[in-house]
């Protein structure tokens, strides 16, 4: 703790995992500043108001925004003056069709920070990148800082789970830091000195497989959820019941439960464009075919969300023109407000587009969606959504929906119909309260 409290650590960029890192680093002992281009949210931030859902973020920021160990800033002097670590945690979205990650943000970052370094420092990088990059980085920092080289530059992914990345954040399952420099790795062993002690495993590692261990990490999580999604193809087809063969398959712990859940499949900020990112990266580097399977992933994965529109679609009679139709569900998953690569506002808005009266309903989400979807109709509570549905979709399984009462909801849809789309509901009790029930890869 006298270690932590001794540190000062600045954190670049204050999305989803910038402004988390921030308030656990501070959580943890160290002096923290953090810093973003977008003069908005570091207002948002400094007024203790976290721009996005995070459950436990609000409590830590407050917290820690009183003790005097969290501030924010929109100036990079200021961040090079107060600190001796640098976090760059600016995003990578997918840059065009080419699937390529759009550097702009941590290049910036590197750019917009180098030239105050006047003494030797540390920076290091936890945003997502193609293999390779950090090597280009360390370069363009040394040869833009005052300092030169010895403002020195390593990589260390993050893991974090959004609607979990505060306790990803205070307990990570592993730390991963790329360098060859004892200080870089020095002060990333001092950052998370707690944890180690608690027992989280420590790997120092060359920076491109630092950068490979995450991209490869979300690239297996994503092919162990499209495994079991084609699975439920087959399951539809022979017969079969899917969630009956996951949980089977659990048993096995080599194989082990997490993320062989079926359904409508994988979206988000983070798995789908990772995974085109890689292959892009891949292709540069002359081993497509290593990855090739990383295409067929990402295609079972979008035919999930045609498999969905096609079932709703059966139920009701083949036609979705003139039908009301809810949708529980916009954020990519539940515990989240977060709606980049959506498959549920996806499905919505493809049925929106074959005519059928869309009304959503999102514990969360909701004020996100409506920007983004102003074609959608929007209700503020489920039964709400609901009312008069021809059709219901479940298809992010917050807690709130896999409570619902059928018999309550039973009273105000026009018809009992309902396609699951996380195999999310007992279908049993639906059935018995008169319910036409589907989901996807079950009889
Ligand atoms: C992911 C990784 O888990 C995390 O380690 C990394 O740092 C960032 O990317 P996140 O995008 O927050 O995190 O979501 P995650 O919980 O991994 O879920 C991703 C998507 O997969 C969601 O759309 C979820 O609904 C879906 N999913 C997950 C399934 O369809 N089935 C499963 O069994 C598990």
């Amino acid at each position: 703790m006298v270690e932590a409290e001794r540190m000062r650590v600045s954190v670049i960029g204050t999305g989803y995992l910038g402004a988390t890192t921030a308030a656990c680093l501070a959580e943890m002992g160290f002096e923290v500043l953090g810093l973003d281009v977008d003069e908005a949210k570091i207002d948002l931030l400094r007024s203790g108001r976290v721009p996005f859902y995070e459950p436990g973020l609000d409590e830590l920021l407050v917290s820690n925004l009183r003790a005097g160990r969290l501030r924010f800033t929109t100036d990079f002097a200021e961040v090079a003056e107060f600190a001796d670590l640098h976090l760059i945690c600016v995003g990578t979205p997918q840059r065009d069709e080419s699937g390529a990650a759009d550097l702009s943000y941590v290049n910036s970052a590197v750019e917009g920070l180098a030239p105050h370094l006047t003494r030797p420092t540390v920076v290091v990088g936890r945003s997502t990148v193609p293999v390779g990059t950090a090597a280009t980085l360390a370069a363009r920092l040394a040869a833009l800082a005052p300092v030169g080289k010895e403002a020195e530059l390593g990589w260390s992914p993050e893991f974090l789970r959004e609607g979990f990345g505060v306790e990803d954040t205070l307990h990570p399952d592993r730390i991963v830091i790329g360098t060859d420099s004892s200080r870089v790795e020095k002060a990333v062993r001092a950052l998370w000195q707690q944890q180690v002690d608690a027992g989280t495993p420590f790997l120092v590692t060359d920076m491109q497989t630092a950068e490979l261990v995450k991209v490869s990490a979300n690239a297996f999580l994503a092919t162990k959820i499209s495994f079991i999604n084609a699975m439920a193809e087959v399951s539809e087809v022979a017969g079969a019941d899917v969630i009956q063969l996951a949980e089977a398959l659990s048993y096995d712990d080599r194989i082990g439960g997490k993320f062989l859940g079926p359904g409508l499949g994988f979206g988000g900020g983070c798995l789908p464009k990772d995974i085109r990112a890689f292959m892009a990266r891949a292709d540069e580097l002359g081993v497509e075919p290593a990855l090739s399977f990383l295409r067929e992933v990402d295609a079972i994965n979008q035919r999930r969300r045609a498999r969905t529109i096609d079932i709703a679609r059966q139920l009701i009679g083949g036609n979705f023109a003139g039908r009301t139709v809810a949708v529980l569900g916009a954020a990519f998953k539940p515990n989240s407000d977060d709606i980049r690569d959506s498959p549920a506002l996806d499905v919505a808005s493809t049925i929106a587009s074959l005519g059928a009266r869309v009304t959503v309903y999102d514990p969360q989400a909701l004020e996100r969606a409506r920007q983004e979807h102003p074609e959608l109709n929007y209700a503020d509570s489920m039964l709400g959504a609901t009312r008069d549905a021809d059709v219901v979709l479940l298809l992010t399984e917050w807690a709130e929906f896999r409570e619902a009462n059928p018999d309550e909801m039973g009273e105000v849809v026009a018809q009992k119909r309902i396609v699951d789309g996380r195999n999310a509901l007992d279908p049993t009790y639906w059935r018995a309260s008169g319910w036409t029930y589907r989901a996807l890869g079950r009889q």
